[in-house]
């Protein structure tokens, strides 16, 4: 097993300090002058939270996008060593359809990440109360200001609901895989009664893949292990529409059954999702959440022997787009080996404030900073978009995309395989918009100093 040089690497990688820091912002920033931007990049790196540090009240983290990396004086010869989709950033036409970014979601309408509004880095700030993240925030905002290197582009509340849950209802951040050697295994076994414990090269750049292999380490001149202990991030910020998504499931369960009521339109909006509002899998618990009060975060289960129908968690279902686990093909082992290569390591946040009533449109924003980390973007992130999320063809579907998040097309549907006939229900509407995004790259903490030096 890989010994992973911890005070290497940034303790985002490692945690989502979620328990003990619930509140978090996000600044994107713009380099503005480059000698200037390094200095200031000089008086933050001593603030970083390694993987080391204990932090219990306020944690900071960096990462960059490829345009950050051009204008310190990265040479197209150290570029060509990061991935190519970070190289080419998140809005050519390539990654547009890879991520179906088109329609409403299509970059030019976003509020940061497209031509208009570029961003270079990523500062993200965690804290343990909205005071303390205030304090924090106007003193990097001071500094930034003062600078005169960086200006800041977007600044991003977040934050994590006390009862962790997204804005559409249900309990998030469950279905995670864990990285060997970090002793996060034992952790999740006890919480959630299972691990995918994925090697460290998965999500830490320079360590033994799944496929024991290196994932292509970014080298630069003059500092060949540049990559080493760093992360490809992938931010994602997606708008949900609450109102639209249970207006929908309300009238859909009518339709269905014209006597349908609440349960019924919990238990349609579970089947799209895989799992109840409380956590609790359906491939688990087909009929009724066993927890309507309460949290259940039970991962001890696939699909094959189970479930292989999708008579109790739909095959085109969030979760089993999303983490397919056993039943990607005939044979189960084959399958949970293969999608263990495309997993991702979830660390988004969701922002905007909760809505109470959830048929009515208040006209406020609301979504889910959607960030996760692997160590290659193509095979990880850009996989699970494309070829589950947003697969016409999904596990021999027809013309059905993700019904939570997936790309639409006129005919959108869903299918709820059932016995003795599975119903299909159509034109789901977006019920999410994409209103912003970009590739970065986060470095560990020598790559950190490399990044200063003049070039
Ligand atoms: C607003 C957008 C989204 C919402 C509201 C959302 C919501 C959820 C919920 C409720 C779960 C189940 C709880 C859990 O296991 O954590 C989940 C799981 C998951 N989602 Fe999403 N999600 C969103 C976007 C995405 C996107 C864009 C991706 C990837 C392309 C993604 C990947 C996953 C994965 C990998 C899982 C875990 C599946 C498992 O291991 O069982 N999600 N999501």
């Amino acid at each position: 097993m890989a010994s992973l040089n911890f005070s290497d690497i940034q303790g985002f990688v490692l945690s989502s300090y979620a328990t003990k820091m619930p509140c978090a912002n996000y600044l994107l920033l713009k380099v503005t002058d480059v000698k200037a931007c390094k200095a200031w990049l000089g008086s933050i790196i001593p603030q970083i939270t390694t993987g080391t540090d204990r932090k219990n009240d306020f944690s900071l983290n960096i990462a960059f996008c490829a345009t950050a990396f051009r204008s310190f004086g990265f040479t197209e010869a150290d570029m060509i060593s990061f991935s190519a989709a970070f190289q080419e950033g998140m809005i050519t036409e390539t990654r547009r359809q890879i991520m179906g970014d088109t329609g409403n979601n299509k970059p030019d309408n976003w509020t940061w990440g497209n031509d208009k509004r570029g961003v270079d880095i990523l500062l993200l700030l965690f804290a343990i109360d909205e005071t303390e993240l205030k304090k924090k925030l106007t003193a990097l905002e001071a500094g930034i200001l003062e600078s005169g290197g960086v200006e800041v582009v977007q600044s991003l509340p977040a934050g994590r609901q006390p009862d962790s849950k997204e804005h559409f209802g249900f309990l998030d951040g469950i279905g995670q895989p864990t990285i060997e050697g970090t002793g996060q295994k034992e952790r999740q076994l006890t919480r959630t009664g299972h691990a995918t414990e994925l090697k460290a090269g998965e999500f830490v750049l320079g360590y033994e893949n799944e496929m024991q292999k290196i994932d292509p380490l970014p080298a630069i001149a003059g500092a060949p292990e540049f990559g080493k202990n760093g992360t490809y991030l992938v931010f994602r910020q997606i708008e949900q529409h609450v109102h639209r998504f249970w207006n929908y499931v309300k009238e859909t369960a009518i339709t269905i059954n014209a006597q349908a009521g609440v349960a019924d339109q919990d238990k349609l909006a579970a089947k799209m999702v895989g799992r109840w509002k409380s956590g609790a899998p359906l491939a688990e618990y087909p009929d009724a959440d066993p927890a309507p009060t309460g949290t259940n975060e039970e991962n001890n289960f696939g699909f094959a022997a189970n479930d292989q129908s999708g008579a109790k968690c739909p095959i085109g279902a969030h979760i089993r787009r999303t983490n397919p686990r056993d039943s990607l093909f005939d044979d189960p082992k084959m399958s949970t080996l293969t999608v263990r290569r495309h997993r991702i390591i979830r660390r988004g946040r969701s922002y905007g404030h909760r809505t109470e009533d959830v048929y009515t449109d208040d006209r406020e924003e609301r979504g889910l900073h959607f960030i996760c980390i692997n160590s290659n973007i193509e095979r990880q992130f850009e996989f699970t978009q494309q070829t589950w999320v947003n697969n016409l063809n999904f596990a021999a579907l027809d013309h059905e995309t993700d019904p939570l998040v997936g790309q639409r097309d006129p005919n959108s549907m869903f299918s709820i395989q059932g016995c003795p006939a599975r119903t299909r229900i159509h034109n789901l509407p977006d019920f999410v918009t994409i209103k912003g995004g970009a590739y970065f790259f986060m470095p560990g903490m020598a790559a950190l100093l490399e990044l200063v030096k003049e070039r």
